[in-house]
This record gives C-alpha cells, structure tokens and sequence, in this order.
C-alpha cells in the first residue's frame, strides 16, 4: 500500500511540527519531544552510534512499545529518557522542561518526581515488605511515615495487591513481584511510566496479568512506555516504535498495525 499526503492523520502533522520546531518548548499536550536526539559512544577511539538521530513526540495519556533487533539502540533511547543518561546532541523536552541541557543533580531530582521505573528483574528489596518496598520512593522524597503508608497502601490497591501489602517478596509469586514494582513506580505520581522488557521473567499467562494491569493504568490516563522484544506484548500498546541502527524504522498507531498483523498473517512478519 502506497501512502499518500492525504492519508497521513492529523496527529502525524501535529507530531511532524512538535518534532521539528528546534529550540522552542513543545505545547503542553506532549509529555515527551525529542528532537535529532544523538547518543555516541567512544570506544577507545572507535566511535558506536547507538542513536543517531532520533524526532519522537509522545502526548500525555498515550501507551507507547518499542520494538527493535537487539542493538538498535532501545535501551540507549529509554536511558535518556528516563533521565539516567544525558545525550551527545539533539533535545530532549520531558513535561515541558528542557533536560537534554540539565547537569546531574538537576536531573536527578527531575527523575525522581517524573518517572517511574519498572525493571524485567522486578528490583525489590528481599527483606522488606511490599508496603515497605512501595513506601521507599516517598522515603526518599521526604514524605512523613503515616502519609507514605497511605499512598503505598493507595498505589498496591490500585494494582489488586490490597490484601499482601505485609508480603516479602519471597512470599509472593512473580506476577504479584511485578505488581509491587509497578506500585512503587506509580507511588510518586509520575509523568510517565517506563517499563523495559516488564514480562522477561514471566510466564505467558502471568505476562498476560501484568499487561491487563498496564491496560488498565493507560486506561485510567497514565502515559505508559515498554521496551519488549515480544509482538503479543507489544500488540497490547496504543502504539508501537521500531527502531533499527539507533533510528526509528516505523511508528505505527493500533488502528494500523493491528491492520498490518492482520493482512500479513502474523506480526513477526511485520518485524515488530
Ligand atoms: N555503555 C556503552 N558503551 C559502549 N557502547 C554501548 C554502551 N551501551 C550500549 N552500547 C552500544 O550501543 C548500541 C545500542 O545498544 P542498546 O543497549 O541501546 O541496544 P538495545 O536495543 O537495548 O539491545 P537489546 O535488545 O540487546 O537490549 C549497541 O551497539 C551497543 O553495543
Ligand atoms: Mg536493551
């Protein structure tokens, strides 16, 4: 199918202009704007260009996947925007804020308040409670203890966790291990959730939960953004970005590559 002008949607055009209007602060609506967002490596003279230039604009609310072959650079691309890595070029606008021009401790407390951060490997402590696990972000942020409680207990109902808030981790199985991570990404109200291959360590139908329980944030307006490698994972988001050599190949809207799996026979024959 040969694309036209016509056929381009009014939110690709919004997204175009949020993309390309270099230096000026993004309307409100985008949580995210990256514009020729370049991160380089130096290898002992060899230089590895993870990210060559990357224009993406994200809208609050929206539930976004990133796809890509191994080394295409999505790991590189979720660092910065999670605010755990600075790039060689390019902007980088979160929430309104310029960060690609921030220094570390700036940065840091930008992390802190915007992103939550959900792992493959679950990242709790194994000795402390899941209210206790939940609680540390607020900890950090100098909440008082019975608020933190309050807010912890909140966030662990909010994912059907109400009645294990005294669980170890150990005492819980890995779907529900997932659960209290994505509570304590979610303690701290953050603009976005970022979740890099959240289903890595999961079985089928416990993914199958955790995806249900992402469905349901998105839902609710929570913008949400998985790394997977897996298409059944990524077919679950609003819409999906490949990458390929630290570029972006497509960005696809559920409407369409719903369509593309559809036509095709299967998604891995659309490579995502
Ligand atoms: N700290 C680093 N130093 C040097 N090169 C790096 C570093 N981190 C990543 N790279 C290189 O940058 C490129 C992109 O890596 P990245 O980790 O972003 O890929 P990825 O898409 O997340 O892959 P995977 O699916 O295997 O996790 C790769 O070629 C990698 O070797
Ligand atoms: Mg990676």
């Amino acid at each position: 199918m040969t694309s036209t002008t016509d056929e381009i949607p009014l939110s690709t055009t919004a997204e175009r202009q949020a993309v390309t209007n270099g230096g000026v602060a993004p309307e409100k609506d985008w949580v995210i704007v990256t514009r020729g967002l370049k991160r380089e490596y130096d290898m002992g003279g060899e230089i590895v260009r993870a990210l060559r230039g990357v224009d993406v604009a994200i809208r609050r609310n929206e539930y976004v996947a990133i796809m890509g072959p191994s080394g295409s650079g999505k790991s590189t691309l979720m660092n910065l925007i999670g605010c755990l890595d600075t790039p060689n070029a390019g902007e980088y606008w979160l929430n309104g804020m310029l960060v690609s021009g921030m220094h570390e401790d700036e940065l840091a407390r930008v992390r802190n308040k915007e992103i939550g951060f959900v792992f493959q490997t679950f990242n709790l402590l194994p000795r402390a409670s899941a209210l206790h696990n939940v609680e540390l972000p607020l900890v950090y942020a100098g909440v008082p203890g019975d608020e933190r409680r309050k807010r912890a207990t909140e966030a662990l109902t909010r994912v059907k966790l109400g009645d294990r808030i005294h669980h170890r981790p150990n005492e819980l199985s890995g779907g529900q291990r997932q659960r209290v991570a994505i509570a304590r990404a979610l303690v701290n109200t953050p603009a976005i959730l970022l979740a890099d291959e959240p289903t890595g360590n999961l079985d089928s139908a416990t993914s199958e939960e955790i995806m249900g329980v992402f469905e349901g944030l998105a839902s609710e307006g929570q913008t949400v953004i998985m790394v997977t490698h897996e298409p059944d994972i990524a077919a679950h988001a609003r819409r999906v970005i490949v990458l390929k050599d630290g570029m972006i190949e497509s960005d696809d809207r559920r409407e369409n590559f719903r369509a593309k799996i559809h036509s095709t026979g299967g998604a891995s024959k659309i490579g995502i």
